[in-house]
């Protein structure tokens, strides 16, 4: 039997998603102890154990299936968000929910309109579905190009994913140029997994046009990246589709648990995010003005830096041998470029000494 004749064809030329390694690898590939990898790559929240969330997490009933139509956390998710409950729909990360939006409207060989640089799941989950991908460039500074937008959509082309605050490049998407888009009728999902980090929603936009969809995520602002949890904003028409197509436990219990909790302590959470920004804006006046470096003005946990002259390779080596872990991207915009997290103020202290070594 020869396998190969059995893979579906286009799952055979799909490059893997590279995923950031946990912080358990960085240190013993670098040889760097657990304790000291400061890690600055996946924008997550550093505060890590020090939100003291899950405590109650022994208390919880394991052995129970939990609920398939999530009613206590879509109540409370619609309390958080200001929106209804049968607006909302939760999955496992944002990343369950563009794939499972991406297999909701796209047939093979329907196309998505992936707006880059961005976030890379878009363009992987649409892969996976066996549907095409149309990229676009962003403009210089990294906002949309509208116009280059509109005109490559053709009769196959139903989707757009638009990240505000966009990953890697930090800024937010304007709402007349998303109102342009709506208007086109493309579906449009726009990704707000750093909205806490801005407070600029569009999802006041969800009853005027039906083609929206907004997500959200646990994963950045109240630091639960590991137990994935996020959720979907849109008309009931979209939310009663993801609810039929999910996994139907596709929240577990822990991940349910830990979120409520996260909401119910949103102020003291709040709080870290400002710290966040704070180091965030510290990185950006330590590198900005510095000779030949871009710094980017970001919404959101992180900063992308252009090094100009100096090899960003460099950059990421020299901090990775004093265990700071940064991302780097292979996107031609962006190929001398490093995206950083925010970290704790004593994080971004040792990054800073680290950076003033070798930039001048
Ligand atoms: C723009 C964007 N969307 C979605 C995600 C995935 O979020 P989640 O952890 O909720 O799946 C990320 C993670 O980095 C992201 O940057």
């Amino acid at each position: 039997m020869n396998l190969e004749n059995y893979f579906r064809q286009h799952i055979k030329n799909i490059s893997s998603y590279e995923g950031v390694d946990p912080s358990s690898k960085l240190a013993s590939e670098s040889g760097i102890p657990k304790d000291k990898v400061i890690k600055l790559n996946a924008n997550e929240n550093p505060f890590g154990k020090e939100l003291g969330l899950g405590k109650q997490l022994s208390e919880i009933n394991i052995h129970e299936y939990p609920d398939p139509l999530q009613k206590t956390l879509r109540t409370n998710l619609a309390s958080y968000s200001g929106r209804k409950y049968e607006e909302i729909v939760a999955g496992s990360g944002s990343d369950e929910l563009i794939d499972l939006l991406i297999r909701i409207f796209l047939e093979k060989d329907d196309i998505l309109i992936d707006v880059q640089p961005t976030f890379g799941m878009y363009e992987f989950s649409a892969k996976i579905q066996g549907a095409k991908v149309c990229s676009v460039s962003r403009r210089d500074d990294f906002e949309i190009d509208l116009d280059k937008i509109l005109n490559s959509v053709s009769n196959n082309t139903k989707m757009i994913f638009l990240a505000s605050p966009n990953n890697p490049t930090g800024n937010i998407l304007s709402e007349p140029d998303l109102v342009k888009l709506l208007q086109s009728e493309l579906i449009v999902v726009i990704d707000e997994t750093y909205y806490e980090f801005c407070n600029i929603s569009f999802s006041h936009l969800i009853n005027k046009y039906e083609n929206l969809i907004v997500l959200r995520s646990f994963s950045k602002w109240s630091g639960l990246a590991g137990l994935r949890i996020g959720y979907a904003i849109s008309n009931p028409k979209i939310i009663e589709k993801l609810l039929l197509i999910k996994q139907p436990y596709n929240i577990n219990t822990a991940a349910e648990t830990v979120a409520l909790e996260a909401i119910s302590k949103k102020d003291f959470l709040l709080e870290k995010v400002q710290i966040l920004l704070e180091q965030r804006d510290r990185i950006y006046e330590f590198l900005q003005g510095k000779k030949g470096i871009k710094v980017y003005p970001s919404h959101a946990n992180f900063l992308l830096v252009d090094f100009g002259e100096i090899d960003a390779n460099i950059v990421f080596e020299t901090l990775a041998k004093n265990g700071i872990f940064v991302r780097k991207f292979s996107h031609t915009m962006i190929s001398n470029a490093l995206r950083i997290s925010s970290g704790t103020p004593d994080q971004i202290r040792i990054l800073l000494q680290v950076l003033d070594q070798f930039i001048k």
